[in-house]
């Protein structure tokens, strides 16, 4: 039988104006993105549980960049927990390069030695489940984060070998957009792509699943990484 994990989760809002100046994230969103991943990882042995909802009116921390002192400050003066506690701040994150969109970005469970104050994950605001950023606006990008805060690679990860150490995803050469239906990118391999899985780059109506062997992963790695050890 699969374990039963519940994760305490803290949410941060970050604004660049006054939240009651900003119409893109309310309080209320917080809930509706924890259901939306209790839903995803139903069947999972994960669930979560949100413990409290922040909002923090921070222009520089609104528009930090991935990896800069910003989002470092962002993290480590708001950070609550341990290693298996879940922080997830939406903000409106930059990719490092102007031109590129980023919706999400995650630390993996074998960084968090040394970096704890820096453990979570960040989502793009306009992500969130009914937010603008369509096709991506059903929620699944944190969905997709936690996978990786959790242990999960890509499903395209080293391409039609095996690098997303998951055994029952088919392999898949590179990543997925839209929801190419029959898409099959590694034909000496067995399946199709596994381009319903969270895993992928697919748009979010087209996502809706982890394999079991995703969720033995995410056990394995939260025993190794996340949990911590009762006297
Ligand atoms: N590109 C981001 C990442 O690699 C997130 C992709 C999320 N995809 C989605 N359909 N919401 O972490
Ligand atoms: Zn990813
Ligand atoms: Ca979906």
């Amino acid at each position: 039988t699969t374990p039963q994990v519940i994760i305490p989760t803290y949410v941060h809002l970050i604004y660049g104006k006054h939240p009651s100046e900003n119409e893109v994230i309310a309080a209320g969103d917080a809930q509706r993105q924890i259901d939306v991943m209790n839903d995803a990882f139903d069947g999972s042995g994960f669930s979560f549980n949100l413990i409290e909802v922040k909002q923090i009116q921070n222009p520089s921390w609104w528009t930090a960049t991935k990896d800069s002192t910003e989002e470092i400050d962002m993290k480590s003066q708001t950070r609550v927990g341990g290693p298996e506690e879940l922080n997830i701040w939406f903000n409106a994150v930059q990719h490092p390069n102007p031109s590129n969109i980023l919706l999400g970005h995650a630390r993996f469970p074998e960084w968090v030695a040394g970096a704890l104050s820096i453990d979570g994950v960040v989502c793009l605001h306009s992500t969130k489940d009914g937010g603008s950023f369509s096709p991506f606006n059903e929620g699944d990008t944190l969905v997709h984060e936690v996978g990786h805060w959790l242990g999960l690679y890509h499903t395209f990860q080293g391409g039609c070998g095996s690098g997303d150490h998951v055994d029952d995803t088919p392999a898949e050469a590179y990543p997925a957009y839209g929801c190419p239906v029959g898409r099959d990118t590694c034909p000496s391999a067995a399946g199709l792509d596994p381009i319903t899985n969270y895993m992928d780059y697919t748009d979010d109506d087209c996502m809706n699943h982890f394999t079991s062997g995703q969720s033995e992963r995410m056990h394995a790695m939260w025993e190794t990484y996340r949990l911590v050890p009762s006297e």
